[in-house]
């Protein structure tokens, strides 16, 4: 059970062996497309977290028929999809209500999408003009934020431009373009993570993918098929992060999936100096993974172009926490995105940072870390604002800090990662209520 208040206190040398829970990314979509399926889809690896465990309950509420078989075990008979009977609630999952607005997009039925107080703020024109283009009737909040109501069905092709280079927005686009009629095309200027497109050919659609052009060939039929999912490389960041500024430690992280378009940390930590070892490389559910060494380290500054950004989006938060512990100043570009994530990522960082004694501003849209070499003050109490990035990031600066960080609001990390703090602990990390 996560409290809502959790405190991390400066821990000694954290070692041993974590298990990091299923790709929250891939865990979404193995249960959209196994609902969409023909037949019985088998899932293992699941992350059952509250945004994934939010689109399981939404799949079956649109007709398809889920079942849980053990933990992380999951069986999908897809279908029609039907209107449900009340309000899809995403809950905190900006992934889960995109996917399923574009997948729901696809039938002739008309479907209403909540959320928290966080997704409610959060922008879907991105998701929903394509949608319209495409024939759907669509009603929205102001500025087109939750609550949406989608009515879909009759839908033609698009052209599309993944300007912000969002795969969420992709992947509404490629899942209502499984019943759409005419040409779907999702152009990429800056490739973004490829879930999507993989798992579409996985389930048997015919997905050709040329020069950054992502398009849907003529067989659009989706069949079921046993999906593996593997760790979440963007849950491992954290106890990666804090092993390497605990010191002493020696961590191994096992199974990670290593897709190209999400190891951007990975490559900022080494440029950092970090002493980081991929081993025992393998293949999981179509993916490359491996168990990562994580051994203390003397971290230098970074600057981190802004082309990085697509393959470590997510990560930005527990770069900062490193970046507060290395030596010099990190400059970060091209992170207009984190301004639109569970919160204004941006400015909870540089707030963060602050409240813990580190010199952080953002400028424009690149964020300034001024990294001390040393343990950061910290001593703050952190609200973690229904993001649950934020909140685990602020937990790793405070087993290194002189006092300790308290959040409040943790419970959020049920989101992505439920087993966080516990799984932590076995680490050696001090982290409490
Ligand atoms: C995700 C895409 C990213 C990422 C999010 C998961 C996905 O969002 O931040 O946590 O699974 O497609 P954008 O599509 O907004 O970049």
């Amino acid at each position: 059970m996560i409290g809502d208040r959790m405190t991390a206190s400066r821990s000694g040398a954290l070692t041993g062996l974590i298990e990091v829970p299923g790709d929250k990314s891939m865990s979404h979509r193995a249960l959209v497309l196994g609902g969409l399926a023909n037949g019985e889809t088998r899932i293992s690896g699941l992350l059952e977290s509250d945004d994934v465990l939010r689109t399981a309950a939404a799949v079956a509420a649109l007709g398809a028929e889920i079942e849980r078989l053990g933990p992380g075990k999951w069986r999908v008979a897809g279908g029609e999809w039907r209107s449900p009977s009340a309000p899809i609630d995403c809950g905190n999952s900006g992934t889960g209500a995109r996917l399923l607005m574009g997948a729901a997009a696809g039938f002739p039925i008309e479907v209403t999408f909540s959320g928290d107080a966080s997704l409610s703020g959060r922008p879907m024109s991105r998701v929903l003009d394509p949608l319209r283009r495409m024939g759907a009737w669509v009603e929205a909040g102001e500025g087109d934020r939750l609550p949406v109501t989608i009515r879909g069905g009759g839908l033609n092709g698009i052209n599309f431009v993944n300007e912000k280079a969002s795969a969420q927005v992709k992947s509404a686009i490629l899942f209502a373009g499984l019943r759409a009629e005419g040409e779907v095309e999702v152009v990429e200027p800056v490739p973004s993570r490829d879930h999507s497109e993989n798992m579409l050919r996985a389930f048997g659609c015919d997905v050709r993918i040329e020069e950054g052009t992502i398009r849907l060939g003529e067989n659009r039929r989706l069949s079921a098929v046993d999906v593996a999912i593997p760790g979440d490389p963007s849950s491992a960041a954290f106890p990666l992060v804090a092993a390497l500024i605990c010191a002493g430690s020696e961590i191994v992280t096992r199974g990670v999936m290593l897709n190209p378009l999400r190891t951007g940390l990975l490559i900022c930590l080494q440029e950092m100096g970090a002493d980081i070892q991929l081993t025992n490389q393998r293949r999981v559910g179509g993916e490359v993974v491996a168990d990562i060494v994580a051994r203390s380290s003397h971290l230098s500054a970074i600057e981190v172009p802004a082309s990085r950004a697509p393959s470590m989006i997510d990560e930005y938060p527990v770069l900062a926490i490193a970046a507060a512990s290395a030596s010099g100043r990190s400059v970060m570009h091209g992170l207009a995105e984190l301004r639109v994530k569970e919160s204004d990522r941006l400015a909870a960082i540089v707030a963060g940072l602050r409240a813990c004694g580190v010199e952080a501003w953002a400028d424009g849209d690149s964020l300034i870390v001024e990294g001390s070499g040393g343990s950061p003050r910290g001593g703050a109490t952190i609200d973690a604002n229904h993001d649950h990035r934020i909140a685990m990031s602020f937990l790793v600066l405070g087993l290194t800090s002189e006092a300790p960080v308290t959040i409040v609001g943790a419970v959020t990390i049920a989101s992505s990662f439920p087993g966080f703090a516990a799984s932590m602990r076995l680490l050696g990390a001090a982290i409490g209520p």
